[in-house]
């Protein structure tokens, strides 16, 4: 399930944003660059921008998000467009809608974007296949599938901090790969963007089998994993998505997997830390690495805003297109 076709259409252009899997690397580094000129927008005094002006979005939220779903509204907001919240846990699902009739109800209001998030791998992908030509979907995490809007904005954090050649990185990515959507979006960013080395570091039992043919090196020991590295990112333990005895107890994947000061030592002098959140505190962080000097964690948040910003604009640039081409 690429959704390479879905994604874009004939000249190469966004129409959704589903996964990073199917994209190039010309487009990334547009996302990259068009996030950078909103960066700007996202400080000043007067935030907004007229770019979505009479546009209406729908935060479609099948299971629980806050900063996610917050920096979308925010981006949504700043580019003028109007941003409904719907949160579908305590809607229509309940009282046993389908997800394609909540779907017709809404694109029935004349809805011009769905963001959304969902507990199934694949939801994403299923919704831009309903929708009408005009509309565009963006993936704000399926499952444990993608969550590219996630992916971009680590690596405009990134080329922010390390600058843009990534070929020169050795990047970790840390904790319970297994089990996230967040390390998939972020394994093929990575490559698609030429990093020099890509890592990922876990336990045996959060590891997924032939990781290698993603084209990252696994490593099941903490500090042989992040020894040399230039960027180091944490990821949560999904309590939610395991089934069985994975671990023995978070005490125990805090002794041998917790970053600590003193073994983040090991990784380059100006390493970069950074965590999509949320964190839990001394389960695969120590409070001062999360809070240290290294810790890039509140600016991901920050740019996720431009980040979004730069997709919800790019895809519906693409989707007035079409509409003018069928006018
Ligand atoms: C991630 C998610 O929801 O996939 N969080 C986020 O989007 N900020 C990672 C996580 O839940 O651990």
């Amino acid at each position: 399930m690429s959704g390479a076709n879905l994604q874009v259409d004939e000249d190469g252009r966004l129409r959704h944003f589903l996964s990073i899997e199917g994209l190039n690397r010309g487009l990334l580094t547009e996302i990259l660059d068009t996030a950078e000129s909103f960066a700007g927008v996202t400080a000043q005094t007067v935030k907004k921008v007229p770019l979505l002006r009479g546009k209406t979005i729908v935060n479609l939220f099948f299971e629980a998000s806050t900063r996610t779903r917050t920096t979308f509204e925010l981006a949504a907001k700043r580019l003028s467009a109007d941003v409904l919240n719907i949160n579908v846990d305590a809607s229509s699902a309940t009282k046993g809608e389908t997800l394609l009739d909540t779907l017709r109800n809404l694109e029935a209001m004349h809805v011009d974007m769905f963001v959304v998030r969902h507990a199934e791998s694949g939801a994403a992908h299923f919704i831009a296949r309903n929708v009408e030509p005009h509309v565009s979907v963006i993936n704000a995490g399926d499952g444990r599938h993608a969550h590219p809007t996630q992916a971009m904005l680590d690596m405009f954090t990134i080329r922010r901090v390390k600058g843009p050649d990534f070929g020169r990185l050795r990047v970790a990515i840390v904790g319970d790969i297994l089990h996230s959507r967040v390390a998939r979006s972020q394994i093929h960013a990575l490559n698609l963007l030429n990093t020099g080395e890509v890592r990922v570091v876990a336990p045996k039992t959060l590891t997924p089998i032939h990781v290698e043919t993603l084209g990252v090196r696994p490593y099941h020991d903490l500090c042989e994993g992040i020894r040399d590295c230039d960027v180091v990112i944490m990821l949560r333990l999904q309590r939610e998505r395991m089934q069985g005895a994975l671990l023995p107890s978070e005490h125990e994947y805090y002794r041998l997997f917790g970053l600590t000061e003193e073994r983040l030592s090991v990784a380059k002098p100006d390493v970069t830390v950074m965590h999509p959140g949320p964190i839990n505190r001394g389960v695969e962080m120590d409070s001062r690495v999360a809070d240290g000097p290294h810790s890039v964690i509140l600016e991901q948040v920050t740019h996720g805003i431009a980040v979004r910003m730069a997709v919800m604009s790019m895809a519906m640039r693409q989707q007035d297109r079409t509409l003018e081409d069928g006018a």
